[in-house]
């Protein structure tokens, strides 16, 4: 484990000494990790740090509401409405990995302007230790932590959590004092909740896995989970009322883990499971069914695509 309190000064100082009298830029995911990043990074150089947070559409319920608060302080925060244009580009598109490119590549776009109109020549990001080791490994692409530095021409890049563990971030987020929700917050990929829908990602589809996400990250919050989801993952028949319905079906996945590089299934009692099961369909009248996925990684990922 870090010593938070001195872990934060040396990052700060850190921070100061690379950027020196120049602008930075940073992309706020809603995640821990870049909320830590920028937190450091605006004690460190002030209004002169622009964080950046684009709203892709893909994002959890009330993501972009809370970014809003947590990071109020920050005079220089720019919250980009870019739905439209990231469900445009991945219209009919269905291939996973084609689908983390597009979107990678969307994000570079939107961040590219916003990096040039605040005029930066430092790029901040929030890449922690296990994101370096899995993208040299090349298991993903993980378009938080490539893409940006290549395409974007910045004097330099700062990562200022580069070598921590995600609880370590966590601790580092308590000591700076930033809320509940950012610090404890379960993981999210960088592409969202498209790897959340399994195949074409509609609004529709998007709809569901974001409702679903949030009741199930509330009933588990008691577990502890290191990530828990739901994913939209096909189709199937029903009954609602009195009539057969062709309604999404939706897994839920609750895991423990240290790193994400493996992880754990959790055991959940009976009565929760059905807790979930009947909120989901309650409040989604497209939804017709509810499975838990009791899948290890590996051999599954956590995400579904
Ligand atoms: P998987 O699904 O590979 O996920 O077992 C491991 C951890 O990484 C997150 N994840 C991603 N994060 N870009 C990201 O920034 C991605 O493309 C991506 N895919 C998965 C996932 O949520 C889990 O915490």
């Amino acid at each position: 484990m870090v010593d938070a309190d001195a872990f934060v000064d040396e990052a700060v100082e850190e921070i100061r000494d690379e950027v020196g009298d120049a602008n930075a830029v940073i992309a706020l995911s809603g995640g821990v990790d870049s909320s830590v990043a920028a937190a450091l990074a605006y004690e460190a150089i002030g209004d002169r740090l622009t964080p950046v947070y684009v709203d892709t559409g893909l994002m959890r319920k009330g993501e972009t509401a809370a970014i809003r608060e947590t990071f109020d302080y920050m005079d220089s925060l720019r919250i980009v409405d870019a739905k439209d244009r990231f469900l445009d580009v991945l219209a009919g598109v269905t291939d996973p990995e084609e689908k983390r490119n597009i979107i990678g590549e969307q994000f570079i776009r939107e961040f590219e302007r916003e990096a040039r109109e605040a005029d930066a020549d430092y790029l901040v990001q929030g890449t922690i230790y296990p994101d370096r080791i899995e993208s040299e490994g090349g298991i993903k692409s993980h378009h938080n932590v490539g893409g940006l530095p290549e395409a974007i021409d910045f004097e330099g890049i700062v990562e200022p959590v580069r070598d921590l563990y995600k609880d370590e971030v966590r601790e580092v987020a308590r000591e700076l004092g930033l809320e509940e929700v950012v610090s404890e917050r379960m993981p999210f990929p960088g592409p969202g909740l498209a790897v959340r829908v399994i195949g074409e990602v509609t609004e529709e589809k998007l709809a569901v896995a974001r409702e679903a996400t949030h009741v199930v990250e509330d009933e588990l919050e008691e577990y502890e989970p290191w990530q828990a989801l739901a994913a939209v993952v096909g189709k199937a028949t029903g009954v609602k009322g009195d009539n057969r319905v062709h309604g999404w079906v939706v897994a839920v996945r609750s895991v423990e883990s240290r790193d994400g590089m493996t992880a754990r299934a959790q055991e959940i009692d009976w009565e929760t499971l059905q807790r979930i099961q009947s909120r989901i369909t309650g409040q989604l009248d497209n939804v017709s069914r509810v499975l838990y996925d009791v899948t290890h990684k590996p051999p599954a990922t956590i995400e579904y695509e």
